[in-house]
């Protein structure tokens, strides 16, 4: 895939000035196959409107509803409105944190294509999982659950293992590889066109090995937690997909 994606989760972080010097830090250049992005906590998607052209919005989560008496929800259709192009779904901490289900995962995926929003699908396998030799199954199975019904027409997939975020342990490119090969290979069987869904990695990403895993052949991205709080590392890693691309 000659395109490359890098977004950047912010999760529970930052602050109204924190997005001014993200912003001000923020280094895009014009027109590459980079697609960058940043999923900020929902009230500072106004503020970063003014974040560098080139750079969209994804939100971190939506609501498998469009609209009623759901207190502190947000729906797709309201992200679309702030100008999101992509939300991140079934992200391990809500699944842990917020109990989250595969069919909840599933209402959540059908809200966003019906606003029009590209969800990005996160799955990933625990410590315990991995250490059992167990990983492959458990992400196949996470992939069967939530696309098997309807597949959506326009998907990204992260792989994040749960043992590798904000833990400072990133998978090497070799795990990384090898599960988006699984990944690849699953999604061709549940979708028609599985084998365009853009595939990326997640999971104490930063500027030091994110081009071992842009190098990857099965890596086309990067979905990025606390590296992407820093506008200067942030462009690091986009810089490196950039490189990646020329090789
Ligand atoms: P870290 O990059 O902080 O490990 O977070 C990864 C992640 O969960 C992104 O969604």
């Amino acid at each position: 895939m000659n395109k490359r994606y890098v977004i950047g989760n912010w999760k529970l972080h930052g602050s109204l000035s924190k997005v001014a010097t993200f912003s001000q830090q923020l280094r895009m250049a014009p027109a590459t196959d980079v697609v960058v992005a940043i999923a900020p906590p929902y009230p500072y998607l106004g503020a970063c409107a003014d974040l560098p052209s080139g750079c969209g919005l994804a939100g971190q989560d939506c609501s498998a509803h469009n609209s009623g008496a759901h207190t502190g929800e947000v729906s797709a259709s309201m992200l679309s409105e702030w100008g999101c192009q992509w939300v991140i779904v079934g992200h391990s901490e809500r699944r842990t944190d917020l109990a989250e289900s595969d069919q909840l995962i599933v209402a959540k995926l059908s809200a966003a294509i019906s606003a029009g929003l590209t969800p990005l699908l996160c799955v990933g396998e625990s410590l315990t999982v991995r250490e059992s030799g167990q990983e492959e199954a458990a992400v196949r199975a996470q992939l069967q659950a939530a696309l098997s019904d309807i597949p959506p027409a326009s998907l990204l997939i992260a792989y994040e293992p749960i043992w590798a975020i904000g833990t400072g342990v990133t998978a090497s490119p070799e795990q990384a590889d090898a599960m988006h090969a699984v990944i690849r290979n699953e999604l061709t069987g549940l979708m028609d066109d599985g084998a365009s869904v853009p595939l990326l990695y997640g999971g104490s990403v930063n500027p030091d090995n994110a081009g071992a895993l842009f190098d990857c052949p099965h890596v086309d991205g990067a979905l990025v937690g606390g590296a992407s709080l820093d506008g200067t590392s942030f462009s690091e890693i986009v810089e490196a997909a950039q490189a990646s691309l020329r090789q």
